[in-house]
């Protein structure tokens, strides 16, 4: 069995202590890929010294194949100048790089004013488009406009809402427009009636699951520092929401991430 922790901050101080220890246990619980994604310039050049160092031509011991994304989150937009977008344009262009992300808008916690948000979102959409890169979007009660968005400046996308707060409609909405769901740590959490709705409803061919760790871990890790082993755990509650074995959903969204990031086949 092959999963792939399709949103982790692995480059993270939280992880430089025990980094090798926590990529052993992602290897051992079967997590094979990561993709470490960047939030601001200087973490998305972390992530692509991380990603070079696990890229899979690594002798023993065999450990996950790590990858990256450049992007600037929503919170960070404010510090986006036009040479820090030249910058991520050029950083978009290494070897481990799969997307552009985390990028999107973030009305819950507003650390870049809402108008500079959008800004910042839309000039990495472009970007994004005009590399062919697929994105990964971040959206935190701001579900109207990014999508509105997301429509201003193209169709057709090739992208995953990551981990995802809307609804069912929102979840049709996104799919309709070519995105994949995400699903992250809160499908565990026992009120999450929502999110095991939306589950039940996006097919299998459309989700991929990640952590987010260090933040958000899934039951029974809740409130500790999460890490990509425990995207088993998404996969564990995503099987048993889709009737299904965890087999089938670790291959499913292992292939559905290989598509998108255009990986190379792994294992
Ligand atoms: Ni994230």
């Amino acid at each position: 069995m092959i999963l792939i922790d399709t949103h982790a901050h692995l480059h993270d101080r939280r992880f430089a202590a025990d980094r090798d220890e926590v990529l052993a246990r992602a290897m051992a619980a079967d997590v094979q890929g990561i993709i470490t994604v960047g939030t601001d310039l200087e973490s998305s050049k972390k992530a692509i010294a991380l990603a070079s160092r696990h890229s899979g031509n690594a002798i023993e011991p065999r450990g996950p194949v790590v990858y990256a994304t450049v992007g600037v989150h929503p919170h960070d937009a404010s510090k986006l100048n036009p040479e820090m977008l030249a910058e991520l344009e050029r950083l978009a262009s290494e070897k481990p790089v799969v997307a552009i992300g985390e990028i999107g808008l973030d009305l819950y916690r507003n650390l870049s004013p809402p108008a500079v948000q959008e800004k910042v979102f839309v000039e990495q959409l472009e970007l994004a488009r005009r590399l062919d890169k697929p994105v990964v979007i971040h959206d935190r009660d701001a579900h109207t406009q990014v999508l509105s968005l997301l429509r201003q400046v193209g169709k057709d996308w090739q992208g995953v809402l990551h981990c995802f707060s809307g609804d069912e409609e929102m979840a049709r909405q996104a799919m309709s427009m070519g995105f994949l769901i995400s699903l992250a740590g809160p499908l565990t959490f026992e009120n999450a009636h929502r999110l095991q709705a939306v589950a039940r409803l996006v097919p299998l061919e459309r989700l991929l699951i990640e952590t987010d760790c260090p933040y958000l871990a899934p039951e029974p890790y809740r409130g500790k520092r999460n890490e990509p082993a425990y995207v088993r755990q998404v996969a564990v509650r995503l099987a048993e929401l889709k009737n299904t074995r965890l087999e089938h959903v670790a291959q499913v969204t292992t292939d559905n991430a290989v598509r998108l990031f255009r990986l190379p086949p792994l294992g």
